[in-house]
């Protein structure tokens, strides 16, 4: 009996052992991952046109002679992790053989909807630094990691400071912008019906909006954002960049829209941010609305595991950059509330985000 025992102790003692591993070296999920874009093999796969054999992706990529016994290696954690499949099975004297999957679809450079723009600007060592200084921003009083590690400089303004970060970051937002537009408006263009005007506020460089402006020219479009974002940048006949910060003014207008911007900032800010969205929409005395795009963190129960890590990750990730959150539906009712607005409704049709429509009638 003792010895039956010892050895469900002894079991569970090796797969908590495995499951702390597990943690620690998650990170090199990022890595491994950065490195395939970075020499591009997702690329070369898919310009080879067929399931590519080991020894021409060795061939085909930028490496040192000396390295080439790593690929195999490294191609056997990707295809683990889904990111590409192996078309034949290793026999003695076959070469293995690589195909892509429908994620390492979006990891091509030249895809229209490419995700790499994202990733890159994410793995960048400048937004990488801050977590190792997480635990020490928790003992001090300093508004984000961020600043910990950036010697008290926030996010936007190192972006500001920094053109090499800036571009890389708004390169990410935008790609990130062609996919949710691409799904906006082929599953939910009626969002935008029977607007005359819209400000896309802390809209970057104006994916969204130029999308937006192209599928409703009769559609006045302004993208607000902070004036080292939107400088240089080259409007149309019905879009407009604005620079300028959102919490002293926002234009006025028929319709606001937030994507990814409330997770950014705290309560507070959130509310401040809503309020003048608020004052926006009334000054042309019709009916007007924000319309949201951004996460609503479900209870376990109704999701998937892995979606709701990945809404966790993005939660830590606000906390660590900047000093927003990702908000459970609770939450985004208080702040739509508390700033004077008397409904809301939520649609969650893009994937881990979902649209938030917030109505003024006047
Ligand atoms: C997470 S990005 C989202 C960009 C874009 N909406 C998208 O989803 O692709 C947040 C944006 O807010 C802008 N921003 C930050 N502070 C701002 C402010 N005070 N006024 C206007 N825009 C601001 C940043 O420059 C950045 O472009």
């Amino acid at each position: 009996m003792e010895s039956h025992n010892e050895e469900l102790d002894s079991a569970k003692l090796l797969r908590a052992q495995s499951h702390i591993w597990d943690h620690i070296f998650s990170f090199i999920n990022s890595m491994f991952l950065k490195c395939a874009v970075d020499l591009g093999i997702p690329d070369v796969i898919h310009k080879y046109g067929k399931p590519m054999p080991l020894s021409k992706l060795i061939a085909s990529l930028p490496i040192h002679p000396t390295k080439t016994s790593c690929i195999y290696r490294l191609m056997r954690l990707l295809i683990h992790s889904g990111f590409f499949s192996q078309h034949k099975e290793e026999e003695e004297e076959e070469e293995v053989e690589y195909v892509l999957t429908d994620t390492s679809m979006l990891l091509l450079k030249d895809h229209p909807l490419s995700v790499t723009p994202f990733l890159l600007a994410m793995l960048d060592p400048i937004l990488t630094k801050p977590w190792y200084q997480f635990s020490t921003w928790l003992k001090n009083d300093v508004t984000t990691p961020f600043e910990t590690a950036h010697e008290g400089m926030m996010l936007w303004d190192y972006a500001g400071s920094d053109p090499n970060l800036n571009n890389k970051f708004n390169d990410g937002m935008a790609s990130d912008a062609r996919l949710v537009t691409k799904v906006l408006v082929e599953k939910f263009k009626e969002v935008f019906d029977g607007l005359e005007s819209l400000v896309d506020v802390g809209g970057g460089t104006g994916t969204m909006a130029k999308e937006v402006a192209g599928s409703f020219p009769q559609l006045e479009c302004i993208v607000l954002d902070l004036p080292h974002v939107v400088a240089g940048l080259q409007g149309s006949e019905n879009l407009k960049y604005v620079g300028g910060d959102m919490f002293e003014a926002i234009p006025p207008t028929d319709a606001i829209l937030l994507k990814w911007i409330m997770h950014d900032w705290n309560d507070e800010e959130c509310v401040n941010i809503l309020k003048k969205c608020k004052e926006a929409i009334t000054s042309k005395g019709k009916e007007g609305k924000v319309i949201i795009i951004d996460m609503v963190i479900l209870e376990n129960e109704k999701r998937d595991c892995e979606s709701v890590e990945t809404q966790l990750f993005f939660d830590m990730l606000m906390m660590v950059l900047l000093t927003g959150k990702e908000r459970n539906e609770k939450e985004w009712a208080k702040l739509i509330y508390s700033a004077g607005f008397s409904s809301y409704k939520i649609t969650p049709l893009l994937g881990l985000r979902s649209l938030i429509e917030i109505h003024h009638h006047p």
